[in-house]
């Protein structure tokens, strides 16, 4: 008994991982493509019993219907977002969605910190001027951290985690979480409230019907002057137009963005030799006080070795018949 899978949209760092930590798993056996998963590559999973996915995979109702016609089990998810799969369709056509629920909060959440950072003290341009012998300091101002407050909007794994940088860095932390965490060291408000008295506003909350654009003109208009937001959640939480008009208005000491709503079809491609067809990115950039990266949040080495670990993990529980929380749709085993 063996599971065969293929991965799609596979990257070098990918190959380099799962490979790794197969010898492990000797039930898998595991292909890799780096075609990513649509409705025009779907078929490239007939022969097999299990596709992995990411982020950037579109597995919306018409795929997940070619996958059932191609006789696909099991979709494993190598990432904790879920926002893009239809879990409804796939349910009732018996087909199981696992994901990884928690890999390395803390990668993402000192990715957040990187770039709240970066966006305040200009690290990157300041690299770039040092590199061309431009010396001055002209354009570098940030602001000090230390003693100011850090709202956390979602605090669950990362949420927590960015928390604790921000205390390490001597701030206070304020969130607000539609399901507060006793345990969590947060003091909580209403999100207003939040919004209203942070410097720092990290956003760590699920991409859901709920939050889709919670941030908005509105939102944005009860924000302090001069607030520094960093996303990397999901794109959707923003709703790009009313943060461009934000920044415009001088709302925004800085933005870091590692996430943001047109990125489907450019995230993970080098498309440095080709004419962008939607310009939402190229106004971001052209802004002195945004810094955007490309969905790298989850980028160390610890986590994807726990994300390749708990992906074969999960697959082995599925040929194995065994309950597993990491499971979405309670297709029966
Ligand atoms: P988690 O499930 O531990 O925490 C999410 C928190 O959001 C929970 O406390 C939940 O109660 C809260 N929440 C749910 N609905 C809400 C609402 N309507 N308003 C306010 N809060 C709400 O998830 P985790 O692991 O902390 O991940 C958070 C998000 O980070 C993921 O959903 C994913 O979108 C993103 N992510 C980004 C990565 C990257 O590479 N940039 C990598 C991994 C995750």
């Amino acid at each position: 008994m063996y599971l065969k899978i293929l991965f799609y949209g596979a990257k070098s760092y990918d190959e380099q991982f799962f490979k790794h930590v197969l010898k492990d798993y000797p039930k898998l056996e595991i292909h890799f493509t780096d075609a990513n998963i649509h409705e025009e590559t779907a078929a490239l999973a007939e022969g097999f019993d299990a596709i992995c996915a990411f982020v950037n995979a579109d597995l919306g109702t018409n795929v997940i219907n070619q996958l059932a016609k191609h006789h696909i089990r099991l979709i494993l998810m190598r990432c904790a977002g879920f926002n893009n799969v239809d879990l409804k369709r796939a349910g009732e056509l018996g087909i199981a969605v696992m994901r990884v629920p928690g890999y390395s909060p803390e990668a993402v959440a000192e990715h957040a910190m990187a770039l709240a950072l970066t966006a305040n003290r200009h690290t990157h341009k300041a690299y770039i001027k040092c590199r061309e012998n431009d010396f001055s300091l002209s354009g570098l101002m940030g602001v000090n951290f230390y003693g100011k407050t850090a709202g956390i909007i979602g605090t669950g794994k990362i949420g927590q985690a960015m928390a604790n940088i921000c205390r390490g860095f001597g701030m206070r932390v304020i969130g607000y979480d539609k399901y507060e965490n006793p345990e969590a060291k947060i003091q909580y408000m209403p999100l207003d409230k939040v919004l209203k008295e942070s410097d720092l506003i990290s956003l760590h909350c699920p991409l859901t019907e709920e939050t889709h654009h919670m941030i908005n003109k509105q939102t944005i208009q009860s924000m302090k002057n001069g607030v520094i937001l960093v996303n990397t959640s999901r794109g959707g939480l923003i709703k790009t137009e009313d943060l461009i008009e934000g920044i415009r208005a001088g709302k925004f000491f800085a933005v870091g963005l590692d996430v943001y709503e047109e990125e489907g079809p450019y995230v993970y491609e080098d498309l440095s030799e080709q004419i962008l067809q939607t310009s939402t990115m190229a106004r971001l950039l052209s802004f002195p006080n945004v810094t955007v990266t490309s969905h790298q949040g989850f980028l160390t080495v610890e986590a994807m070795e726990s994300i390749a670990r708990t992906t074969l993990q999960n697959a082995v529980d599925f040929l194995e018949k065994r309950h597993s929380d990491n499971e979405l749709t309670h297709c029966h085993f």
